[in-house]
């Protein structure tokens, strides 16, 4: 059994006593006590019989390990999910042979003890925040998810004879930052392939390049003059194969995907050519999607702005997905907006927006105003009336 143990710890503590222990090492195998013509290698504590005209490793009956830290755990740190192993033979010996309770610290996750093959039972927690009474700690660097599994013999709990802690580490990426936020500015859309199942997109506002740090909360207050950071990321599905594509972003003054006053960031896959503070960062060559763009405000009566991204899943085996962007104003007449793959986001609040009349004329707005004037029309109209 291959696990990956890396920087991530597991303490066996029973009692008050915490031992630390440093690598997972392998239970050293002994050829000795298997019989001369059995075909299989066992591990000490087990036995090789005859099974149905079979050999086959079962645990020794008798077994009396009286130090728990032979225990030994195994830790799988997946990217979904946490694994502890327990050697199901030496936790028989440790007096856990029938009604094993196992839990953690929320001890109402419930389903999280299951037999794996080799007689060994796996205890599974979900890398969510706060799932499972997981504690979470956010370094700024890497995400650490902390737990204690808690063995004891009974269904009625008197004692817990044997602590299992352990904790896994991530680096900070798009998806765990979101994994860990509590309650991010995010929006999430689920996507039918034909044939190849379902698949999640998530879309967020991050408050800087590293994409790792979500906006949290109702809504985003921001300066007029701050970059705005837009993380698109395929969360399920078979990510070699397709790519995630922002065919079109664009802001809206409402809520309205639809609403026919639309700033567009990116176009046909390409970038607003007019609008030099678009950063297009990743766009249709991997599960991820990042640009930047300033902040700005429609002018007229709006105070807020609303993001939207129509996503198209690429399938990189039958398709190019990589858009290729000429630097010539040329604009391509792609297909219109398949609303139905829109993803949103916000609102966005300038601070101070109260102060609208004064900034109306900032470079930033003036710059959008030329970018299509004529979708501006309408609301210069609106505001004459
Ligand atoms: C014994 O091994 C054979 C061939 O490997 C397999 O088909 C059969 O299911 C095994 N029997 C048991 C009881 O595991
Ligand atoms: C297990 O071994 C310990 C000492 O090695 C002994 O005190 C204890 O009685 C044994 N228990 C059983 C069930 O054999
Ligand atoms: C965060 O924790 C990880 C793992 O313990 C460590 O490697 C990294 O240096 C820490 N980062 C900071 C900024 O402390």
């Amino acid at each position: 059994m291959k696990r990956m143990v890396g920087c991530d710890l597991l303490w066996l503590a029973v009692a008050s006593c915490v031992l630390t222990l440093a690598s997972p090492s392998t239970i050293q195998e002994d050829p000795s006590t298997a019989p001369k013509d059995c075909g299989i290698t066992c591990r000490p504590e087990e036995e090789c019989v005859l099974q149905d005209g079979n050999w086959t490793c079962v645990c020794s009956q008798g077994l009396n390990v009286s130090d728990i830290q032979s225990l030994q755990p195994e830790l799988d740190c997946g990217p979904n999910e946490i694994k502890v192993y327990l050697d199901k033979c030496l936790l028989g010996g440790l007096g856990f042979k029938e009604n094993i309770v196992a839990y953690l610290n929320d001890r109402n996750c419930r389903e999280i003890m299951q037999n794996e093959p080799n007689n060994w039972v796996s205890i599974t927690s979900p890398v969510v925040a706060s799932a499972c009474g997981n504690i979470l700690e956010n370094n700024g660097t890497h995400a650490i998810y902390r737990n204690t599994l808690s063995l004891a013999t009974d269904f009625i709990i008197r004692d817990f004879l044997v602590n299992v802690n352990f904790q896994c580490t991530y680096p900070l990426d798009m998806k765990t930052s979101l994994q860990i936020a509590l309650q991010p500015i995010v929006s999430s859309l689920n996507i039918d392939v034909s044939g190849e199942g379902e698949f999640t997109v998530r879309m967020a506002l991050f408050q800087d390049q590293s994409y790792t740090h979500p906006y949290e909360g109702a809504k985003v207050v921001l300066p007029v003059e701050s970059l705005l950071y837009v993380g698109a990321i395929l969360e399920k599905g078979d990510t070699s194969r397709f790519k995630l594509l922002l065919r079109n972003c664009y802001a809206t003054p409402t809520n309205d995907r639809n609403d026919p006053v639309k700033y567009f960031i990116i176009r046909d896959s390409c970038p607003n050519q007019r609008d030099s503070t678009i950063n297009v960062e990743e766009n249709g060559v991997s599960s991820e999607s990042r640009f930047s763009v300033q902040m700005f405000m429609f002018s007229g009566n709006y105070d807020l702005v609303f993001l939207h991204c129509e996503v198209y899943l690429c399938d990189s085996t039958k398709e190019e997905c990589e858009p290729t962007c000429s630097t010539s104003q040329l604009r391509r007449n792609g297909p219109g907006i398949n609303l139905a793959q829109v993803l949103d986001l916000g609102p966005i609040a300038k601070t101070g927006a109260q102060t609208l009349d004064t900034s109306s004329g900032t470079p930033s707005t003036a710059g959008f105003l030329m970018a299509w004037p004529m979708l501006f029309l309408p609301v210069f109209l609106a505001q004459l009336f």
